[in-house]
């Protein structure tokens, strides 16, 4: 089972979706049957290594990030299974790269995950402080559990 997630700059926080639900995976016995990527709406920081301050605060949580930026491209909806978004704009971005039905039931919102509806997006990092970037762990912790559960019933 192929899992991508994506934001805008895929430096901050679909790199950390990543490394939250690979820990997740191999806890759970099953990195081989769930495999995770990340990718960007924007090319901005291709090539580039996450943002420290998000690496930084993973690292506090035992999570290492060590993904590269790329661009989410159309042949990602072919090869993947499930492409989470980390916000609207990213979703509504993902749903117009889309070409089909099928590839759409691909796309979901990270926060469909959640087990509460406190967050309706994963709120950019980028800008703000060092709580933004606690308040993306807290969310990803819990959003990746409720996805862990979801892959496990479609394995
Ligand atoms: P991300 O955060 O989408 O979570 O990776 C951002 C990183 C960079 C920019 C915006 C959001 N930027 O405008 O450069």
């Amino acid at each position: 089972m192929r899992v991508l997630f994506v934001c805008l700059g895929n430096i901050c926080r679909s790199p950390a979706a990543e490394a939250v639900m690979k820990e997740k995976a191999r806890k759970a016995g099953l990195d081989k049957e769930i495999v995770c990527d990340s990718a960007g709406t924007g090319a901005y920081h291709a090539g580039e290594k996450a943002d420290p301050r998000m690496i930084e605060h993973a690292k506090k949580r035992q999570v290492a990030i060590t993904s590269i930026a790329r661009q989410v491209n159309p042949n990602d909806l072919i090869e993947f299974d499930f492409v989470v978004a980390m916000d609207t704009s990213n979703y509504d971005n993902l749903i117009k790269m889309a070409s089909g039905q099928e590839q759409i039931n691909k796309i979901f919102k990270m926060t469909k995950f959640s087990s509460n509806s406190d967050h309706d997006d994963v709120p950019d990092p980028y800008y703000g402080g060092q709580d933004g970037f606690e308040l993306v762990l807290d969310i990803l912790e819990d959003a990746c559990s409720g996805l862990l559960t979801h892959l496990k019933s479609k394995l």
